[in-house]
């Protein structure tokens, strides 16, 4: 097996405010080293422009998608749509939309078979606990269960092809300046190498899906937490919204 490649990801969540800003953030952007892939997921209305002005080997993902593949479902975008953009990835199961817009495993589950329908999309999807889960001991099984629930019906082939990244956010490390430990990532880590172990018979899958950490990730902290066994990448949301700090974070992985 080729090893894990690193991916670094930069979720602008829902920023910056206007066009204008969105592109002079793009072009503070460094061209993609040609060893790991650099990905971008900036807000949906700025695709097109962001598209038009990608450095060199960024590649783009949507925040989240549809469920559906089209019809009556106002204000809903499809997979199929993203993918005829050249938007390569969608980022699904992030905390946010757990939490602050009721997605539940189902319905993130349902998300992650919509996109893998088209031949051209990969998923990022996101699991992690909160902080009173983590205090009562339950990281490993609310992991576990996350990560089981959102590959329902995911081909083994799909996982081994790199269609799928998981990415690891422990809720009380995101936007609140406290990042896991590497080793306490790492831990979380083996936790989901260990699930898709289970899941899936064949040892390919396990050693082949590639795992990001997610939280406060900072230019001073990329180094440690990409030395581990079993972080493959970054997702970084409030240090991605300076080119500086995301460039720093792409160089220092
Ligand atoms: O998706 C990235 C994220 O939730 C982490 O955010 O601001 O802690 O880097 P932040």
């Amino acid at each position: 097996l080729d090893a894990r490649r690193p991916i670094l990801a930069g979720n602008w969540k829902l920023n910056p405010k206007s066009r204008d800003e969105a592109l002079a953030l793009l072009n503070g952007l460094s061209p993609s080293p040609s060893d790991v892939d650099v990905l971008i997921f900036p807000p949906l209305p700025y695709l097109g422009d962001v598209l038009k002005a990608l450095p060199a080997g960024v590649q783009v993902g949507a925040q989240t998608c549809s469920n559906y593949e089209e019809g009556a479902f106002t204000g809903e975008v499809a997979p199929s749509m993203l993918a005829s953009m050249n938007v390569g990835y969608v980022l699904l199961g992030h905390s946010e939309r757990r939490t602050l817009f009721g997605e539940t495993d189902s319905d993130i589950n349902a998300r992650v078979l919509t996109c893998l329908k088209e031949p051209n999309l990969k998923v990022v999807l996101c699991v992690g606990e909160t902080l009173d889960e983590y205090e009562a001991g339950l990281l490993n099984s609310i992991v576990d269960t996350q990560t089981r629930k959102g590959l329902s019906g995911v081909s083994a082939q799909d996982l081994i092809n790199g269609r799928v990244v998981i990415a690891y956010e422990p809720v009380w490390a995101i936007g609140t300046g406290l990042t896991a430990t590497p080793e306490q990532a790492q831990n979380a880590h083996t936790v989901i190498r260990n699930t898709l172990a289970a899941m899936y018979p064949s040892t390919a899958v396990a050693e082949s899906v590639r795992i990001q950490y997610g939280g406060s990730v900072k230019p001073e902290s990329i180094a440690d937490l990409m030395s581990q066994p079993d972080i493959d990448g970054a997702l970084v949301g409030g240090a991605s919204l300076d080119a500086a700090s995301f460039n720093a974070i792409v160089g220092g992985a």
